[in-house]
């Protein structure tokens, strides 16, 4: 007989809940125990700060065939098809199988779902709650986690390396090694598997949408312990988020409001998006995007606008409270004026290598979610295909990750020592900013030759001088995480360098004779 699995699951967003819950079904109330790892709460989570919602099929003009068509379009033929079609092929089943566990999305006056329209689907259909849907998802993940019997949660352990051993079979990973982050206790944690799923990396730029832990660990810890990973140079940025410089964090302005009905105007008042392309300012993200860039370079705007009036109040009022809260803190009001957007760091389309099960190239390890390049999103990530992502292939995860092989007996968590926190050093913070403000600069919407060199060189003194301020006995988180920050702007950068031509979120203006066909020039 088999003897129990035991699972390590490093994060705990949607991915990281979904595959859990999946396992713990597929275990039946057996043996077998499933510890999700987590340096913070799932509310901190990228998945909980997602406004869109689940692209899904849920209408019955609509196909599956569409919904690849849209993903193969917008991926600008980096997506791996077979992955794709599996995910967009179970959309339908993930909602309703959510809806079963208890979570409430928005309906019709007939009780249908509401689907809402964002850039590059050729329809309506991401299945939302409000502009809130990835707390609503958290909520009624997070509740079943509760109530398995097979899973605990740890809310205060930093997932630090993979623990990899070596052997005549080959090398696999066999756990990983946590940091308490009130003790400072080092852990050996022991595991048949380890999932990754820790989700982004937007700290890597200064303007991101994403949560303050998005610090890329999961694709940092993969990166030292040798596993490969894939399409680092396609990071997605979103073009509307809120300006607001005098704020701490980049407040998002869901695509689902332009989808709404709402215009991008250049600073004259203008329309943006007018001849740019077919689906004007609901296209592909990148093309918008590059097209708010190009106009914020040309005329040393800090911003553009968002004309939202059209909407009308109180359909804005009812389909985007959060949004209508927010902007009004700010003395905003986008029923009344057009707002202040920016484009901003939103999405690592690629991550871990994993096939369609969330395998990676290292046995033992499995890789879910943002952390994880899966190839369904390719060149440039489709809106609101992420959260399905996360639904989607923890559910091969799981049954894959059931039926591995159980290598030897798992030793019990070992102590290994103990890290005495210290603050931040001056140098820690300003090897941050510089990496921000200076480095990834040239690494965003649109890169050159000349300055994806000197960022990869710059990157290197950072990494460099990270080395010597932990040699110098800081041990702060802020340390912690400027370790995987470089380690990830440096795969983002020197796969930028690599990339021969251009594709979705990636453009290199030295490339540019390459495309053509590019509708935004
Ligand atoms: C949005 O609401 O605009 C973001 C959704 C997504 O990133 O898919």
């Amino acid at each position: 007989m088999t003897r129990p699995l035991n699972v390590i699951v490093v994060g705990s967003g949607v991915a990281g809940m979904a595959f859990a819950l999946r396992l713990s079904d597929l275990m039946k109330g057996g043996e077998g125990t499933i510890r999700m790892l987590s340096k913070a709460p799932p509310e901190m989570s990228n998945s909980h700060a997602a406004q869109g919602g689940v692209a899904a099929v849920t209408d019955p003009a609509d196909s599956w065939e569409k919904h690849r068509d849209d993903t193969l379009e917008v991926g600008a033929g980096r997506c791996d098809p077979e992955v794709v079609e599996r995910v967009v092929k179970e959309g339908s089943a993930c909602i309703h199988e959510l809806l079963r566990r208890g979570a409430r999305f928005d309906t019709d006056g007939q009780g249908r779902l509401d689907a809402a329209r964002e850039g590059g689907h050729s329809t309506a259909r991401v299945v939302h709650r409000g502009d809130r849907t990835g707390a609503e998802l958290v909520r009624v993940l997070r509740s079943q986690v509760k109530l398995s019997t097979n899973i605990t949660v740890t809310e205060s352990l930093l997932a630090l390396d993979l623990l990899v051993a070596d052997g005549p079979g080959g090398r696999w990973c066999n756990g990983v090694r946590t940091i308490d982050i009130h003790s400072g206790e080092i852990t050996l944690q022991h595991a048949d598997v380890v999932v990754l799923a820790t989700g982004g990396a937007g700290q890597v730029y200064r303007h991101t949408t994403n949560p303050e832990g998005a610090t890329g660990s999961g694709v940092a810890m993969a990166m030292r312990a040798g596993v490969a990973l894939r399409d680092m140079a396609f990071v997605q940025f979103h073009p509307t988020a809120l300006y607001a410089p005098e704020r701490k964090g980049t407040f998002l302005i869901s695509e689902a409001v332009r989808g709404a009905g709402a215009v991008l105007l250049r600073p004259d008042g203008s329309r943006l998006m007018d001849g740019l392309h077919p689906m004007a300012d609901l296209a592909p993200r990148n093309v918008v995007a590059r097209a708010i860039h190009a106009v914020m370079s040309e005329q040393g705007a800090p911003h553009v606008w968002l004309d939202a009036t059209r909407i009308g109040k109180a359909r804005f009022a009812r389909e985007f409270p959060m949004i209508l809260d927010h902007c009004w803190s700010m003395g905003l009001d986008p029923g009344r004026e057009p707002i202040p957007v920016m484009p901003a760091a939103h999405y690592l389309c690629g991550g871990i290598r994993t096939d369609g099960e969330g395998r990676t190239g290292l046995d033992g390890l499995y890789a879910l979610g943002e952390c994880a390049g899966s190839g369904l999103h390719g060149a440039d990530r489709l809106a609101s295909n992420s959260l399905l992502e996360a639904l989607v292939i923890p559910r091969y995860a799981a049954a894959s990750v059931l039926a591995s092989e159980r290598r030897e007996p798992v030793p019990g968590n070992e102590v290994s020592g103990r890290y005495m926190f210290t603050g931040p050093s001056r140098t820690t913070l300003a090897l941050r900013a510089e990496l921000q403000d200076r480095m990834m600069t040239s690494v965003g919407i649109v890169r050159d030759d000349a300055g994806l060199r000197l960022a990869w060189d710059a990157l290197g003194t950072i990494l460099h001088r990270t080395d010597v301020v932990w040699s110098s006995g800081e041990r702060s988180m802020e340390l912690f995480e400027l370790r995987d920050l470089v380690m990830v702007a440096r795969a983002i950068c020197e796969q930028a360098i690599e990339e021969p031509r251009n594709a979705g979120a990636h453009w290199n203006a030295d490339r540019r004779e390459r495309r053509a066909s590019e509708p935004v020039a």
